[in-house]
C-alpha cells in the first residue's frame, strides 16, 4: 500500500477461529481464500495445515501488500475477482479445492485509507472502487437520475429517507468529496449530532455495494465455489449484514434441498438439481468477547456448509 495514512489499523480478522473450525482443514491440503484482505484468514489456513492456499483479492493494493503479509511459499495471490475462482483455479491446474472462505465487504485498511473514499469519517475523493477500476461514486452521483439514486440507497441500504437524500444530492451536484456527501445526507435525513445511527452509514453502503455489484458477485461467488469444491470440501462465508447474509442463507437452503417445493421432491436419477451441499451449519455470530475487542464484528454471521458429490447446479459461468 503506497498512499499515506492508509494501513494504519491492520484488519482484524472477524469470526477467524470459527471459520478454521468450520473449513476443518487436514494436513496439506488446498483451500481458497476468496478474499485475502490482509491475510489474516489465510494466516490461520496456514497455521491450521494448509499445504497450499490460493489467496483472492479484486484489491490491486491487498495483492501488492499481500506478499509482505504473508510471506510464505504456500501462498498463492491472485487479482481477481471471487466469482471467477474456479475459472482462475482451473487454468492454473490447481483442479478441485479442499476448502473455501469468503469474508464479505470491505477492509479496514480500505476505510481507513481516506483517498478511497469508502469512509465519511475522513474526508477524501467520492471513489469506492475495489478493483481501482469502472466508475466511481463521485462519476455515479453526478450522472444518475434522481429515481436511479434513490433505487440504490433504497435497495442497498434499505434507507427509509431514500427519496429526500437523493433529492439533496441532485440538488448540491457536483458532489465530489466523500464529507460533503455525508453533510448532504446528514440534513437530508434530519440528523442530530448524538443521534445515535449516523444516515450517512446507510447511504455510503448502499453507494459501495451498488459500484461494486456486490450483491451480484456474491451470488456468483457462491455458484463459483460450488463449482471449485471437491466432494467432501467446506465452505464457510462471512457476511455484514441482512442483505448479504440472505442470499448465503438462500443459496444453502436451495442447494441442500431444504427450500420447499425444491429438488428432494423430484425422482433423484433424473433429477438435475440434486442437493450440491449438506450438514448446513446454524449461523454463528461473534461472541461478546469478539464485539468488545473488535466492533466491527457487530453484525457478522458465519454459514457453512459441506460440498457432496452432486453436479453444480450451474455448470459454467455465463
Ligand atoms: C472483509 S475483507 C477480508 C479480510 C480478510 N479475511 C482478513 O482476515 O484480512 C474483504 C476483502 O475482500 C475483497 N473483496 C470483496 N469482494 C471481492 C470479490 N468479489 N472478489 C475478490 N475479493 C473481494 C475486498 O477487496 C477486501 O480486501
Amino acid at each position: 500500500m503506497t498512499s499515506t495514512g492508509s494501513n494504519k489499523a491492520p484488519h482484524v480478522p472477524v469470526l477467524v477461529n470459527e471459520v478454521v473450525a468450520a473449513l476443518a482443514i487436514h494436513d496439506g491440503e488446498t483451500v481458497v481464500d476468496g478474499t485475502f484482505g490482509a491475510g489474516g484468514y489465510t494466516r490461520a489456513m496456514l497455521s491450521a495445515g494448509a499445504g497450499r492456499v490460493i489467496g483472492f483479492d479484486r484489491d490491486p493494493d491487498a495483492i501488492d501488500a499481500g506478499k509482505s503479509l504473508v510471506p510464505d511459499s504456500r501462498l498463492t495471490l491472485v487479482n481477481e475477482r471471487f466469482s471467477q475462482m474456479d475459472r482462475v483455479l482451473a487454468d492454473r491446474g490447481i483442479g478441485l479445492v479442499d476448502a473455501i472462505a469468503l469474508d464479505i465487504g470491505v477492509s479496514s485498511m480500505q476505510i481507513d485509507t481516506a483517498a478511497r473514499g469508502f469512509s465519511f469519517q475522513a474526508d477524501g475523493p467520492l471513489d469506492m472502487r475495489m478493483e481501482k477500476s469502472g466508475l466511481t461514486a463521485a462519476e455515479f452521483l453526478n450522472s444518475a437520475d434522481e429515481a436511479d439514486i434513490a433505487r440504490v440507497l433504497r435497495d442497498y441500504g434499505e434507507e427509509p429517507r431514500a427519496r429526500a437524500i437523493a433529492r439533496a444530492i441532485v440538488a448540491a451536484r457536483p458532489v465530489e468529496r466523500t464529507a460533503e456527501l455525508a453533510a448532504i445526507v446528514r440534513r437530508a435525513a434530519g440528523f442530530r449530532p448524538g443521534q445515535k445511527a449516523d444516515p450517512a452509514t446507510r447511504t455510503f453502503q448502499a453507494i459501495r455495494i451498488h459500484l461494486n455489484a456486490e450483491l451480484d458477485e456474491l451470488e456468483e461467488g457462491l455458484e463459483a465455489a460450488e463449482r471449485a469444491l471437491k466432494p467432501g470440501g467446506r465452505l464457510a462465508v462471512v457476511t455484514f449484514h441482512s442483505l448479504e447474509d440472505r442470499i448465503v442463507k438462500r443459496f444453502l437452503r436451495e442447494r441442500s434441498g431444504a427450500t420447499p417445493g425444491g429438488s428432494r421432491h423430484r425422482p433423484a436419477l433424473t433429477d438435475p438439481t440434486e442437493p450440491t451441499f449438506e450438514r448446513v451449519a446454524k449461523p454463528v455470530a461473534p461472541s461478546d468477547e469478539e464485539i468488545a475487542r473488535n466492533p466491527r464484528a457487530r453484525s457478522a454471521r458465519l454459514r457453512s456448509a459441506i460440498r457432496t458429490s452432486a453436479k453444480p447446479w450451474k455448470e459454467t459461468l455465463q
